[in-house]
């Protein structure tokens, strides 16, 4: 297995640029599902989510060509089963479900079972799609969906979810009539679906507010679509820069979608200016401590949660961080205090306290974004630090360790470590 070696303490310099969104070409990727006909998805991350993508869109029968950043979906008989073994392996999987019925009146798709980040059922999906028609039950650890074409309806979501509202987005967008999505989550990614089904020829309108409409067509035509940049990405190199401080340019990023985590960084004393389409960060002063709060868009994003907790690691004074999102997304924090962080969690606060210095030491990676908080924390422990488990990170970050090694970072892949 892959693991990754740092040796912390050097300032970073240069330019990092930030590839396609991993979150915005999954749904995108299932989308092309509602159409016959070839699709071209261009700025697609080369990643391990990815490829799981184009399994599960071969094994539904479609032909698929991915050579990131390009992903060629052709159209073509579609087997709609998605099989446990693919699921298990990414939860967005299910993004195939609300393609799948609208477009093929019957889909099977495994449920996703528990993750490290949480149970993360996916109730409203399903009461979304049973509200557009859709007759469904449980067989054998599998969501049967069945139905006729869908109608038009209002669903109501009772918390505000990503894949829930890109999922409906795409069924109502075949459905007969219109449908009114109210509580829809709000991120960029959630537009960007939005974005990609109207140049399919969907009416969908209001994507970025809390209330969509979804005026159903007949049918769908095939498209081509460059994928908007990683805001995710984006934060956690801008977090790294912040941290093991230089000065640093970040290409790419989208800026209007980072508001929150950008307050937060300069709160801290980080310096940020936006420079053409990126954003340049210095630090030259210590960091002072912030509170933070996890919630969706436009809050702070969760995603940023593990790798903002590092910078408070080094800050001045006691942070306070409270994940709303997920309730268990905090198991970065015992292997960060392994290399000597001071963290208390309470609850869904965890109370993170200055500390004058972390120190390099073997930890093992859980989630995707915890193992990005452990080789941020990596680049500014003293020492040597062995991230393992590293198949999490591939997952969503496109060649992290050559990125960061390219502005100066002591940071190599080791192969054959022990998991
Ligand atoms: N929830 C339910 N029922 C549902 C759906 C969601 O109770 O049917 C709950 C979840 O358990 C969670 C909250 O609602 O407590 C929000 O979850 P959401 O559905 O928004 O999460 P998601 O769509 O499964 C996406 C991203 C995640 C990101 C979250 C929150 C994709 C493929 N994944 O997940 O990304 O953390 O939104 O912003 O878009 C990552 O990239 O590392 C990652 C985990």
């Amino acid at each position: 297995m892959d693991g990754i070696r740092i040796v912390g303490g050097a300032p970073l310099s240069g330019t990092i640029r930030v590839s396609g969104a991993k979150n915005a070409a999954l749904p995108i990727l299932c989308a092309t599902l509602l159409s016959d006909g070839e699709s071209l998805v261009r700025n697609v991350p080369r990643l391990r989510d990815i490829d799981t993508a184009a399994q599960l869109l071969r094994t539904l029968g479609r032909d698929v060509h991915a050579e990131p950043p390009q992903v060629r979906v052709g159209g073509g008989a579609v087997t709609p089963e998605a099989p446990y073994e693919l699921v298990k392996q990414m939860r967005a999987s299910v993004l195939v479900l609300g393609p799948l019925t609208a477009r093929y009146g019957r889909a099977r798709v495994s449920l996703p079972g528990g993750c490290q980040i949480g149970t993360r059922p996916i109730d409203q999906h399903l009461k979304g799609l049973e509200a557009l028609g859709a007759r469904i039950h449980l067989e054998s650890g599998y969501v049967v969906a069945e139905s006729g074409r869908l109608v038009g309806a209002e669903v109501v979501f009772d918390m505000p979810t990503v894949t829930g509202t890109e999922n409906l987005m795409m069924a109502a967008a075949l459905a007969r009539g219109r449908s009114t999505l109210v509580n829809c989550a709000r991120e960029p990614e959630v537009v960007e679906v939005a974005r990609v089904l109207n140049k399919m020829g969907a009416r969908v309108s209001g994507a970025g507010t809390d209330v969509i409409h979804v005026d159903g067509v007949d049918e769908l035509a095939p498209f081509d679509h460059a994928i908007i940049s990683d805001r995710i990405e984006a934060g956690t190199y801008m977090v790294a820069a912040a941290a093991a401080g230089g000065d640093v340019r970040i290409d790419n990023v989208p800026v209007e979608d980072l508001e929150a985590l950008i307050a937060k960084l300069r709160g801290a004393g980080v310096i940020l200016e936006p420079d053409g389409n990126g954003v340049r960060i210095v630090r030259r002063d210590g960091l002072r401590s912030v509170d933070v709060m996890t919630s969706p868009h436009p809050g702070f994003p969760t995603d940023m949660q593990a790798q903002f907790m590092v910078l408070m690691c080094l800050a001045e004074g006691t942070s306070r961080i409270s994940e709303t999102v997920f309730e268990n997304r905090f198991m970065h924090v015992p292997e960060l205090v392994r290399m000597g962080a001071e963290i208390e969690v309470q609850g869904h606060t965890a109370f993170v306290r200055h500390v004058q210095r972390l120190d390099g030491a073997s930890v093992m990676a859980t989630d995707l974004r915890a193992s990005a908080s452990l080789v941020i924390a990596g680049l500014v422990a003293h020492g040597e630090t062995l991230v393992r488990r590293v198949y999490h990170l591939d997952r969503g970050y496109e060649h992290m360790e050559e990125k960061l090694a390219a502005v100066g970072a002591r940071i190599e892949r080791v192969r054959g470590v022990s998991p």
